[in-house]
């Protein structure tokens, strides 16, 4: 696998970077979009390895999935190409290839998948989204690793309480009770961007649709949806990564195309960090003051803080000036990124799903190993701001969410080069 060298404790840090299109908006939008038999066009999707596995696994089931140029791509589903088995490999590259099942389901009456097994951060079942498809109407047989629901008639609207606000759920949900017979009430729904991103996506498809954000979403069932064209928002994760960058390093940075009010916790955080920030249309710009104060952090669904910077915000607190504490709430295990930053020398200890941080004045470069995408962001981050050289190891990690990274980096004046 490829790896990242990077010379850190630079003294220039900083400048301006465009945020791209958020991942994990444009997977599930990517998903719904077979939901109509015409030409749907998605802009602003980035170009990452997810992205492009979405692709492949749409043509596998029949569809048309095409990237048009960088950031564009079109999508359509007449008729169904359902393999008898699903190929696993293919599958299991990206979770959120979950996703396909709601509008097969909801099209053809059938899918069949292979079951998305546990990752680095946690076992990451899918019962949530397995009975919202019952409750709907539809059969679920599970057996040999993989999934088949079928619904011979057409699904039908239900109530639905979710015990935990997943994601994945919500949308699979969502996807699903658009063209389902009646009313889908999803409560304890998930209320992140990308679900709101979703519904505006899906209502311009003509879907009716209310409460996204919130925690109560109700769907209204149509009998047919049609093409749009979509410009997916910009990358909230993303966005932290590079302030987070900044907060360590003490350079400015400017954030174009982002979406202030989807980094709220962050940038709450980094306030009470010492941080300044000033907000204007869709940028943002951090001026860090000096050394960050420590902080407590704990990971919520939305609008808590996102469990997909906890790891980022913990290579910051390894140099912040005090004692900090994260505790994370979403995943059972996700501090794999702990043990690599305790080998460039910070102070952590962890108990249970919660770390402490002991701020150390400057971390120390060497080898790391990136064990899932947001750990391999906190190692870079951690890396640029440690002294000497750092190699990050396993960068195809990263690179599955991060679009055109190692060049944004350069040109925020960071020293950086990929060898294999
Ligand atoms: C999505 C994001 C991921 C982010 C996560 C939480 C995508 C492609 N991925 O993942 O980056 O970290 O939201 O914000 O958008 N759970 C169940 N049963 C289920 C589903 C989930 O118990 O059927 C549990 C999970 O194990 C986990 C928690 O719910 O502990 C949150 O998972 P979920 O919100 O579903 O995350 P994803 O949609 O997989």
């Amino acid at each position: 696998m490829a790896k990242y060298i990077i010379s850190g404790a630079s003294s220039s840090f900083g400048g301006k970077v465009k945020i791209s299109g958020s991942k994990n908006a444009a997977l599930p939008i990517m998903a719904a979009s077979m939901l109509t038999d015409e030409d749907t066009i998605l802009d602003n999707v980035p170009c990452l390895s997810d992205t492009e596995t979405m692709l492949k696994i749409i043509r596998t089931t029949g569809g048309i999935a095409e990237r048009d140029n960088n950031n564009s791509v079109h999508i359509s589903l007449s008729k169904p190409k359902q393999k008898k088995k699903p190929d696993y490999e293919l599958y299991s590259k990206l979770r959120g290839s979950v996703l396909i099942m709601s509008p097969l389901l909801a099209k053809f009456g059938h899918v069949k998948l292979p079951l998305p097994g546990g990752c680095k951060i946690g076992a990451r079942p899918i019962n949530l989204h397995l009975k919202g498809f019952s409750a709907m109407g539809a059969k679920i047989k599970q057996g040999h690793g993989y999934v088949e629901v079928t619904c011979k008639d057409e699904l039908k609207g239900s109530k639905i309480y979710l015990d935990f606000p997943s994601v994945g759920a919500t949308e699979n949900i969502m996807i699903a009770a658009t063209l389902a017979n009646g009313t889908t009430i999803i409560e304890n729904a998930a209320g992140e961007p990308e679900i709101v991103d979703l519904a505006h996506f899906l209502c311009e498809m003509g879907a009716d649709i209310s409460g996204a954000g919130t925690d109560t979403v109700v769907i209204k069932g149509v009998s047919r949806l049609h093409k749009t064209n979509h410009s997916i928002i910009p990358d909230r994760i993303e966005a932290g990564t590079f302030l987070i960058c900044s907060a360590a390093t003490g350079g400015e940075i400017k954030l174009e195309g982002a979406e202030p009010n989807h980094i709220k916790p962050l940038l709450a955080k980094l306030g009470e960090m010492g941080c300044d920030y000033e907000i204007s249309d869709e940028s943002i710009t951090l001026r860090p003051n000096g050394r960050p104060k420590a902080v407590d952090v704990k990971t919520m669904p939305h609008p808590g803080f996102p469990t997909d910077l906890q790891a980022q915000i913990m290579s910051l607190l390894t140099v912040a000036e005090g004692n900090g504490m994260i505790v994370e709430t979403i995943f059972e295990n996700r501090f794999s990124h702990i043990p690599e930053l305790c080998r460039m020398g910070a102070k952590i200890k962890t108990e249970g799903n919660a770390a402490f941080i002991e701020g150390v004045q400057r971390l120390s470069g060497t080898c790391v190993k990136a064990t899932d995408l947001r750990a391999g962001a906190a190692l870079t981050v951690a890396a640029i701001k440690a002294s000497g050289t750092s190699e990050v190891h396993d960068i195809e990690h990263i690179e599955r969410g991060y679009e055109n990274f190692v060049n944004k980096l350069r040109s925020l004046g960071v020293v950086i080069d990929i060898k294999d």
